[in-house]
């Protein structure tokens, strides 16, 4: 069952800014199946790790055009970004160490933090 579900209330009618986020919704569903249905250390280690890729991926291209356009809000857009990808990185870093074992806690608190950034940063910079 997923955690987390695309609706319009999300979108910022930004078509490749939209499709992006909404394939991040996909893999963190994909993660948050993994773990409800107790995959193994190497499945749900793989399915994090391209969870992870795919951000990185994300926030590159939003950067890059941030920077583009000028956009005056990029530097503390930028450490939203940067805040989070530390802190999912660390947690992969333990999970792969073996200090941490993955809980539901991780897939819910990626997709709090993604729906409250959409709304809120993604939204000021991109919206339409
Ligand atoms: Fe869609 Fe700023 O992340």
């Amino acid at each position: 069952m997923p955690i987390i579900s695309w609706s319009s209330a999300i979108a910022i009618n930004d078509v490749d800014v939209d499709t992006q986020h909404k394939k991040l919704f996909g893999l963190i569903n994909d993660l948050h199946d993994a773990m409800s249905q107790g995959k193994g250390k190497e499945i749900l280690g793989k399915v994090l790790d391209g969870l992870i890729d795919y951000t990185k991926t994300h926030f590159s291209y939003e950067q890059n055009r941030m920077q583009k356009e000028n956009y005056v809000g990029y530097v503390a857009h930028k450490a939203e970004h940067d805040k989070f990808t530390a802190k999912v990185v660390d947690l992969q870093d333990q999970y792969k160490t073996g200090k941490y074992s993955m809980t539901i806690e991780v897939s819910t608190f990626m997709k709090d933090w993604l729906v409250s950034h959409i709304q809120v940063n993604d939204r000021k910079a991109f919206g339409k």
